[in-house]
């Protein structure tokens, strides 16, 4: 069994992207809606959050995690990894190494919660990958609520993400790195703002690629997924539709 796990929906954009790369695996899903957002919240309480989710997964016969969660890799990974010695964790961080692969300007944005934008770890991922490209990091508080509100729509959203994303392509910006897991869902709003200017830069499919690498016997499963959530675990199902994962549907058990 692979455990996915992200403070809500978000995460489901990475299961998206694993379902497709290992359809035969067996995965738990676990949104903590209790507790979302975690992009406001301290190191201490995302690391607490992070080893209670990595126990109830473990206790439910997880063999391998997947963090899909950037505010929680950034702040937590290591600490889950050190409470489970015997059980590979993959995390989701941004895509800085991509973005700074491929941009042609030498400027790239990565938009992120507050947590991850303050982080130690992101500031490392810079200094390591983007070398002589400029990085301008964009905190986005309340992205990830509207994804889980599932207002999409809202005109609200829209000129917000208009007003954070223009000065960024003013400055000559040339990709866009999702550094949210939530923020994929809002994917086609951003190409709507962005067009041609600018690519954004996804990492779910490499996350996959990754947890691949990694899953050996686990690859060749049953194709079942449960849904878990520490609140309102009803909603999870029927969001998946809302979120264009009504393929996923199919797997529940
Ligand atoms: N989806 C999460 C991320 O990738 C966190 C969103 C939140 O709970 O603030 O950072």
């Amino acid at each position: 069994m692979i455990g996915v796990f992200d403070s809500g929906l978000g995460g489901l954009s990475v299961l998206a992207a694993l379902v497709d790369t290992l359809p035969d695996a067996d995965f738990i899903y676990f949104a903590d809606t209790a507790h979302v957002p975690y992009g406001n919240k301290s190191e201490e309480q995302i690391q607490c959050r992070v080893l209670a989710i990595g126990e109830h997964l473990a206790s439910h016969g997880c063999d391998l995690l997947v963090v899909a969660c950037n505010t929680a890799t950034a702040t937590a990974v290591q600490a889950l990894r050190t409470a489970h010695p015997g059980i590979p964790v993959v995390g989701v961080e941004p895509g800085i190494k991509p973005a700074a692969q491929q941009t042609r300007s030498g400027r790239i944005a990565v938009l992120a919660t507050e947590a991850t934008a303050n982080s130690q770890r992101l500031q490392q991922l810079i200094r390591q990958h983007a070398g002589k490209v400029e990085v301008f990091v964009e905190p986005c508080p309340g992205w990830a609520t509207h994804v889980e509100m599932l207002q999409l729509d809202d005109p609200a959203l829209a000129a917000d993400v208009r007003t954070r994303i223009e000065p960024l392509l003013e400055k000559g910006v040339d990709r866009i790195v999702l550094g949210c897991t939530h923020y994929s869902f809002l994917a086609p709003l951003l190409s709507e703002v962005v067009g041609a200017r600018a690519e954004l830069v996804d990492v779910a499919a490499a996350v996959a690629r990754q947890t691949q690498r990694l899953a050996g016997r686990l690859a060749h499963g049953s194709g079942r997924l449960q849904l878990h959530a520490s609140a309102h675990p009803e909603r999870l199902r029927a969001a998946l539709p809302r979120l264009h994962l009504g393929h996923i549907a199919v797997r529940l058990t």
